[in-house]
This record gives structure tokens, C-alpha cells and sequence, in this order.
């Protein structure tokens, strides 16, 4: 990320020792707000700040279809200069920056076959933002699958290949590693939050997310990479991966399909586009950490996650 790109509005719970914070901060600007802004020492507010999308570029696993095809549309409409889509279904993602190009220009968007399973197919990704654009900005790890039935596949696309995705993000964007920072978006869901009987496996893999994210969402990372992390979690959102989901419950335990079913349609619906409107608001000014929740077509907002010392049963 560039280092006038964005400056976080606030910063919680670092030391209250200002010249000890201000030594921290690596970026210009985030000094800089240190600076005008020693009133709090547990709370730095700075209002204004909102990330550019102008000219970036970003690369989305799982782009080809579903929400991740809303976040690759509506990030072009809002002026990103390059696209990867990064899927394993070859036909729904040629089709999908064969529209894209047309509809934003030719070479807007790039697809490439990636099963984000396979580490060299993730990074060949990468490879091909920095070879196509010439650099690298955002990264989305959105490719997620819903399926109990078989949970070693479900947990390494949802995890392990979120993890890897994270990685390469700070490899390839990480000013650690020569380049100018960025934004890291993982996709958790509102599954992360809560339980849900139907899919005990699926909301494991979406509560680590969450716990991963937050975690390099620190100040640590942030000084190092430059790269801030965001967390997404959408609800009930209208893609296959919900109408489909009461096939795919553990094996072996009678009527989990129709608990499972049952247990989405309680949940609020909504369509792709609003949880990619929300995505472009919480790129522009969510702080390095946050979480935030798109449901019921409702506009997104920032969750709160409560200190382990107040959790305890009274
Ligand atoms: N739809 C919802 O209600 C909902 C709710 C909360 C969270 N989510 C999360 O949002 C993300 C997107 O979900 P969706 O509903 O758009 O799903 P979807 O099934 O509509 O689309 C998923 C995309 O990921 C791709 N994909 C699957 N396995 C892959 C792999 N191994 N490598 C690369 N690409 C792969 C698919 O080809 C597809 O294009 C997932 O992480 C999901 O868990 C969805």
C-alpha cells in the first residue's frame, strides 16, 4: 500500500507511551496522525481517511461466480485499474472477465484455473498480478465451499488455503518484502460468529478465520507488512452454496440436511450486491482488525468482538 494511501482512523490499544507508538508506526502518514493526535492514549481518532481504489489492483479466489463475482464487479465499477480472478471453474471464469472487459475496458480483467489447494497454483495468482499490472494492492481469499460431508476438502479450501492466501498477500504486497503494502480481505461469514447445528464443521472453519485475521490484524503486522486485514462476514446470501447446502451436512447423522436447511432459512436473505457494497466501504475505511457483518440486504457494519475477561459464565 502506498504510504499516503490510508491513514487508520483510530488506533486501540497500543502502548500509552506516545513516543514509544510513535517509534512503532513505519508509515509517514500513520505517524503523522500519532502526532497531531496525543490527546487519548488509549484512543487515536483521525477522520477523513479513506483508502483510494483508484488504480489498484486486486486478485479474488473464488471470483469466477457467487459473491465473489459481485466483489470483482464492484470493485471495477469503483475504479481498480487491474483484476485476477483467481477460480477453479475454468468456463464461469473466462465468461466473467470476458464481461468485465467489456463492460470496463479492455485488459481490466485477468482469469487464471486456480484450485487455491495447490500452493504453486495460488502463487502462480500472484505471479500473474505483478506480471500483468506490474503490482499488487488487494488481495480477497473468498474461494469457500459448504460441505460437511467432506470436511478435510472444506477445511482446506476455508482454511488452510486462507492461510496461504495471507501469506503470499504479505510476500507479494508486504513492505517487509520491498513492495508497498495493501489490504488483506478474508471472508468468514456470520457463521464465525455463532453456532449453527446444521454444519458444525463449516462454522469451525469461518471462526477461524476470524481468529486468524484479527490476529494479523495487528499493530505487529501492520508495521512490518504495511497491509491492513479486514474480515468479512456475510449472512444468508442467494449463491448455490446456500441453496445447495442441506446435501452436503455430515454424513451418518439422520435428518442434519433438513436441520441445516431449516437453519438458513431463518436467517435473513440477501443478493451478491450487497455484501460487495459493503465490501467497498469497509476496504475505504475499516481499521487494520475489524470485523464486519453484510446481512439482510442491510448496509454492512462493524462487529465488536467482547474481551475473553468479560465472557466468564456469572
Ligand atoms: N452464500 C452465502 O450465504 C455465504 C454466507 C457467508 C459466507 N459465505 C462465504 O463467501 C464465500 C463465497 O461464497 P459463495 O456463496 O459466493 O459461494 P459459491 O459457491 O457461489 O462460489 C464459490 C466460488 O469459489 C470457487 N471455488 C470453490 N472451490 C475452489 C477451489 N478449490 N479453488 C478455487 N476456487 C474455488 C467456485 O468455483 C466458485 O466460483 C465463501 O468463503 C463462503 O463461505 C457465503
Amino acid at each position: 500500500m502506498n504510504c499516503s494511501a490510508y491513514r487508520p482512523r483510530s488506533v486501540k490499544n497500543e502502548s500509552t507511551n506516545p513516543s514509544d507508538r510513535i517509534s512503532k508506526a513505519t508509515c509517514c502518514n500513520y505517524r503523522f496522525s500519532y502526532i497531531q493526535n496525543i490527546r487519548s492514549p488509549l484512543s487515536v481518532s483521525v477522520s477523513n481517511m479513506v483508502y483510494d481504489l483508484k488504480g489498484k489492483v486486486a486478485l479474488i479466489t473464488g471470483g469466477a461466480a457467487g459473491i465473489g463475482l459481485a466483489y470483482g464487479e464492484e470493485l471495477l465499477k469503483n475504479g481498480i485499474e487491474g483484476l485476477i480472478v483467481a477460480d477453479v471453474n475454468e468456463k464461469q471464469g473466462n465468461e466473467a472477465v470476458e464481461k468485465f472487459n467489456k463492460t470496463y475496458g479492455p485488459k481490466k480483467a485477468t482469469f487464471i484455473k486456480t484450485d487455491v489447494t495447490k500452493k504453486e497454483q495460488l502463487e502462480a495468482a500472484f505471479q500473474l498480478a505483478k506480471s500483468t499490472y506490474s503490482k499488487l494492492d488487494i488481495v480477497i481469499n473468498n474461494a469457500g465451499i459448504l460441505n460437511d460431508a467432506h470436511w478435510e476438502l472444506e477445511i482446506a479450501i476455508n482454511c488452510n488455503a486462507v492461510v496461504q492466501g495471507s501469506l503470499l498477500g504479505i510476500q507479494y504486497m508486504g513492505k517487509n518484502n520491498g513492495n508497498n503494502g495493501g489490504i488483506i480481505v478474508n471472508i468468514a461469514s456470520i457463521l464465525g460468529l455463532q453456532k449453527l447445528e446444521g454444519c458444525p464443521i463449516y462454522v469451525g472453519t469461518k471462526h477461524f478465520v476470524i481468529g486468524l485475521n484479527r490476529s494479523f490484524g495487528s499493530p505487529y503486522f501492520y508495521d512490518l507488512t504495511g497491509i491492513r486485514f479486514l474480515t468479512m462476514c456475510p449472512g444468508v446470501t442467494d449463491t448455490p452454496l446456500i441453496s445447495d447446502a442441506n446435501k452436503f451436512t455430515l454424513n451418518g447423522f439422520p435428518g442434519l440436511g433438513q436441520n441445516l436447511a431449516e437453519g438458513l432459512r431463518d436467517l435473513p436473505p440477501q443478493p451478491t450486491t450487497n455484501v460487495a457494497i459493503g465490501l467497498i466501504k469497509m476496504i475505504k475505511d475499516g481499521e487494520n482488525g475489524s470485523v464486519w457483518v453484510s446481512e439482510g440486504n442491510q448496509p454492512i457494519y462493524e462487529v465488536e468482538i467482547p474481551d475473553r475477561l468479560t465472557l466468564r459464565k456469572k
